[in-house]
């Protein structure tokens, strides 16, 4: 893993833009691994300013994005996949028919069959952004006596819920059930890169940065394995907990 400290979280969402951008100006069909969540949300716009900007283009880009909520309809504004067309794919030049966010309404047998077809066909995911859970989930992997390898529904944990509530209107409001990425298909991407900000963080950073443990009662230390895996952090939390650069 390689960590970067940035002087604030703006900036590594800057950062993680540039590589993306990077990333497909060196391979206009790359496949890009996406996420959502509040950290993710602010690195699209530098994407859309670059497009705007004549700086890249997407048409060529195929896009799977790591998870989505069970039973939540896709044109749900606070669905996975109105996030991204919100966010990115409706703001940019990439053909819509190249992008897949799970379909949390599809019968699941049917939708995990689709979510490895989207993943394996073609191509394996030249780059995959992350966010982290506060439980340190990565996708919706949470923590568990064992993670899972392929894609799979998975229940949320009590501290997602109560974390992903100040979306909803309510904590009752957050679906208890989501379908994601395996922790096997994250490790696939060619490359990765990962941001994470804020005090609630800080627990799963701890255990990914100041030590060697890979634990399954936080996901994200799985990442420790990855031969090309970015960690973007800012410097109060590095400083917060005693990550030495
Ligand atoms: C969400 C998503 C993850 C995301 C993480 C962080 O629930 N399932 O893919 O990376 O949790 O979210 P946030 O950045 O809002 O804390």
């Amino acid at each position: 893993m390689t960590v970067i400290v940035t002087e604030s979280y703006e900036k590594s969402c800057q950062l993680v833009a540039q590589k993306i951008i990077e990333q497909v100006k060196s391979d206009p069909h790359s496949k890009l691994g996406l996420a959502t969540g509040g950290t993710a949300e602010n690195i699209y716009p530098y994407l859309v300013t670059a497009y705007e900007n004549k700086e890249v283009s997407f048409a060529n880009v195929t896009t799977v994005n790591l998870d989505e909520y069970i039973g939540m309809p896709s044109d749900n504004i606070l669905s996975y996949r109105k996030s991204m067309d919100d966010w990115f794919f409706d703001k940019v030049d990439i053909d819509k028919k190249n992008t897949y966010v799970a379909d949390g309404m599809n019968s699941i047998t049917e939708e995990i069959k689709i979510f490895n077809e989207k993943l394996y066909k073609d191509k394996l995911i030249d780059f995959q952004l992350l966010g982290v859970g506060v439980s340190g989930h990565i996708g919706f992997n949470e923590p568990n006596v064992f993670l899972t390898s392929s894609v799979h529904t998975e229940q949320l944990d009590e501290v997602t819920i109560k974390s992903n509530a100040r979306f909803f209107k309510s904590e009752k409001d957050v679906p208890k059930s989501s379908i994601t990425m395996g922790v096997g298909d994250i490790m696939k991407a060619s490359k990765i890169a990962l941001v994470a900000t804020g005090e609630s963080k800080f627990e799963a950073m701890r255990q990914l940065l100041l030590n060697e443990n890979i634990i399954s009662s936080c996901p994200v230390t799985v990442l420790k394995m990855h031969r090309d895996c970015t960690i973007v952090i800012d410097k109060n939390l590095a400083d917060n907990i005693g990550y030495k650069y």
